[in-house]
């Protein structure tokens, strides 16, 4: 009865969705390479995976609004990582456990197991004592139809943790057995808790792999887990972490004992649109991660989801970023290589001077474009080096440099008569020669990643196709720019 429910659920959506999609997909602030659904609302990434020669992306998602309500999982494939074919959704709210309109199915992750696509995933209910999330199984024999498990729920809130602070799993294998690791929150400590199991529907309690003292907030959203070169890394977003929206610890698992002992932490991300990354593998061994361009409402920047809720839809996934490790452990997050067969329209220049005076730059049509260069920090004289994006109509976003001060800021207030807010980071230069940026606009997104891909900022600008300028000056001094690259980036997603 209950699957009938689900398949009726799903059956509803795809019908709403093929009524409004060719409205939303003429909304003047859709992207034009960043994934994002066909309608209605999206925010974590869930589930991604290669499975059976494609790959597989699932996402939270809202049909029936631009906002947030009663978690449905959206679905789409892809064989290049950049052409999208949306498929049915994967998963309706339908069950006792998850049947909630301020709930449903939350956020989760994928595996292959006995040749099927196994999901686990957080149903959150509420049966009048608060919200209870639980963690539960569907399959599916062709990657398109699921079915959820009839044992659900597979894991209940262990004691102590209370019903609201236990959600989204990540699962992987390792040796022959699957473990998973799952956000909570208990005695105001965020922690990532270690589960194990033998055949995807038995699970064990392991161990606390990781918490917080407090210092790193009082409860983990999407925690992930996986092994990079010879350590383990662990990436969560925090809640009552302060400006931390998405951050990494590098370290050493112990399989034995469940326990994660980092040495090394930082931040995927200083900008004000990052949030719940998950990770994936490529076949060629890479690592791969998307997150949700956005962040909640309880956040410090937060000033509201953007304008797009007009033309029907919010939400889109950042660019893919590639893991990498440095020797001193620290990660670097690159945009995934897939993203070179969209450039067009190359442009180079090998040495470029600036002064006070505002030089404008050349990437593609100003708006959906990839923008290379190296500051030659030793012979720059400059305190700060402002680059404006998306300038037109008396608008700009301003990301700027300061040598002086020693940090990055990406400032939108001004950017687009809607946005606020300014993220900033500590920029580090000592001892280095050269300070690398890499932009990467899209329609309503700005993502700069600078200084060997370890302080990056992705900002939402809702900017209008008049504000294609971009223009760069040095104060207090000269600014010397080298190897100066930039590209058009064609359509994908549209
Ligand atoms: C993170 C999150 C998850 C939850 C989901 C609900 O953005 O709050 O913790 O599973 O979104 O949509």
């Amino acid at each position: 009865m209950s699957r009938e429910i689900m398949q009726e659920r799903i059956k509803q959506a795809e019908i709403e969705t093929e009524k409004k999609k060719a409205a939303v997909q003429a909304g003047k602030m859709r992207q034009h390479y960043h994934f994002m659904p066909r309608i209605g609302w999206l925010n974590d990434p869930n589930g991604l995976i290669y499975y059976k020669g494609k790959y597989h992306f699932f996402y939270q998602h809202n049909p029936y609004s631009g906002f947030w309500d009663c978690m449905h999982w959206g679905h789409a494939v892809s064989e290049d990582l950049l052409h999208w074919e949306h498929l049915p959704l994967a998963l309706a709210p339908s069950e006792e456990y998850d049947d909630y309109r301020k709930g449903g199915c939350f956020s989760g992750s994928a595996i292959e197991h006995d040749g099927k696509l196994f999901l686990m995933y957080t149903a959150a209910a509420n049966h009048g004592a608060g919200n209870l999330q639980t963690q539960c199984i569907a399959y599916s024999e062709d990657g398109i139809h699921f079915e959820k498990y009839g044992g659900n729920p597979v894991i209940l809130p262990p004691e102590g943790v209370p019903g609201h602070f236990f959600r989204d799993p990540k699962i992987w294998k390792h040796d022959g057995r699957y473990y998973m690791v799952c956000g909570a929150g208990r005695d105001d400590r965020a922690q990532a808790l270690l589960y194990r199991s033998d055949d995807m529907l038995h699970w064990e309690y392991v161990n606390v792999l990781a918490e917080s003292r407090g210092e790193w907030g009082y409860m983990w959203e999407c925690p992930d887990f996986y092994p990079l070169e010879d350590q383990y890394v662990l990436t969560c977003s925090p809640m009552g972490a302060g400006d931390r929206k998405a951050v990494y610890f590098v370290g050493d698992f112990d399989y034995g004992t469940g326990r994660f002992d980092w040495t090394v932490s930082g931040e995927i991300d200083w900008g004000m649109d990052f949030y719940a990354p998950q990770s994936f593998l490529t076949p060629d061994g890479r690592r791969l991660i998307a997150a949700w361009a956005n962040e909640w409402e309880y956040m410090p920047f937060w000033k509201d989801w953007g304008p797009t809720y007009r033309e029907g839809w919010c939400g889109f996934f950042n660019l893919l970023r590639e893991v990498r490790m440095l020797p001193d452990h620290t990660l670097q997050f690159m945009p995934a290589a897939e993203l070179k067969a969209l450039r067009t329209d190359a442009y180079s220049l090998d040495r470029l001077d600036i002064g006070g005076n505002a030089e404008g730059l050349r990437a593609g049509d100003g708006v959906s474009f990839e923008m290379q260069m190296k500051v030659d920090l030793e012979k720059t004289t400059a305190e700060r080096i402002e680059l404006d994006l998306r300038c037109g109509e008396g608008r700009k976003t301003r990301c700027t440099f300061d040598f002086a001060k020693g940090t990055m800021s990406v400032d939108r207030s001004g950017s687009d008569g809607w946005s606020a807010g300014k993220s900033e980071s500590v920029l580090f230069l000592k001892g280095k020669k050269e300070l690398d940026i890499h932009v990467f606009s899209d329609q309503s997104s700005v993502e700069i990643f600078a200084d060997r891909y370890q302080n990056n900022h992705a900002n939402n600008v809702y900017a209008g196709d008049s504000q294609n300028g971009i223009r760069i000056r040095a104060v207090g001094g000269n600014a010397v720019i080298r190897d100066y690259q930039s590209y058009g980036l064609k359509d994908c997603v549209r």
